[in-house]
């Protein structure tokens, strides 16, 4: 049985090949069968256990699994007992964080984005804050964005010392791992929704030249961007997309569910890419 959460990986080569999924967007403890995906409900679903198995039918040896929030719809503890099972069952270590819908439910869903009612609910205590990852190579920073019954994520001002302390007394290269963007998607209405204090944050963070790649979830897309030399990755939800670029709500319906893959090197170099569900 695996101890959960991970707090140390090591390897033979020293590389760690990270598997980063997100917004899962999860409904129900119940997996839905291929043949049954004709709703978003089902197709969130289905493609969670999908994209695990795809991913990890790779030649690529995967040493940690990270989820960074979103991870389900309503929230609910036999569904985090669902995905929590599901992901025990790889053997591989896992962490996971909260996003908004891990704290917040909103009702009326059916509603414009901007009529819902907003809940907030206590995370489930599986979700981690502030939680350190140590690699051979390597520091893995952890932190919670979320803010109960709001969209908008937020660092506080104490995990923002917590991550200049641990860059303090440790020089390993560093990813910080969080649900919501650090930087503007450009696309209005989710950069509304991003870190609110993102500029505290970078005017903090940027002083540390071995921080190298920060990534989160919360955009539903694929961007890449660099900010004073950090390398900052957004990740495709495994189960619908948002259209990039758009100022408004929409969905990207051409755009698959999808996952990344991070390979940190012993030297302090990353690769990455994003892969895409077979249909
Ligand atoms: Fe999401
Ligand atoms: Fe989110």
């Amino acid at each position: 049985m695996l101890s959960y959460p991970a707090s140390a990986v090591s390897t033979p080569d020293g590389q760690v090949n990270v598997l980063q999924i997100t917004d899962l967007h999860l409904s129900s403890h119940v997996p839905a069968a291929a043949d049954e995906t004709s709703s978003e409900v089902a197709v969130c679903q289905y493609n969670f256990e999908a994209i695990i198995k795809q991913a990890l039918s790779a030649e690529r040896r995967c040493d940690l699994i990270l989820v960074t929030g979103d991870l389900v719809d309503k929230v609910q503890a036999e569904i985090y007992d669902h995905i929590f099972d599901v992901l025990q069952a790889t053997g591989i270590p896992f962490a996971c964080i909260a996003g908004n819908h891990d704290v917040t439910d909103e009702n009326n869903s059916e509603l414009p984005f901007f009529q819902r009612e907003l809940i907030a609910r206590p995370a489930d205590r599986r979700l981690l804050n502030r939680h350190v990852i140590e690699t051979d190579h390597w520091q893995l920073l952890l932190i919670d964005s979320s803010m109960t019954g709001k969209v908008e994520g937020e660092v506080t001002l104490s995990d923002i010392d917590w991550l200049c302390e641990q860059l303090e007394t440790c020089a390993k290269p560093a990813l910080i791992a969080l649900h919501h963007h650090v930087i503007a998607v450009d696309s209005d209405w989710i950069d509304q929704h991003m870190v609110e204090n993102a500029d505290i944050f970078w005017q903090r963070l940027a002083t540390f030249e071995h921080l190298k790649v920060i990534i989160s979830g919360h955009t539903h897309q694929e961007q890449v961007r660099h900010r004073h030399g950090v390398t900052v990755y957004s990740t495709p939800s495994t189960c619908y997309q948002f259209k990039p670029f758009e100022d408004d709500f929409a969905y990207d319906k051409s755009a698959l569910p999808g996952y990344r893959w991070l390979q940190l090197a012993n030297n302090g170099e990353v690769a990455s890419w994003v892969e895409r569900l077979d249909t």
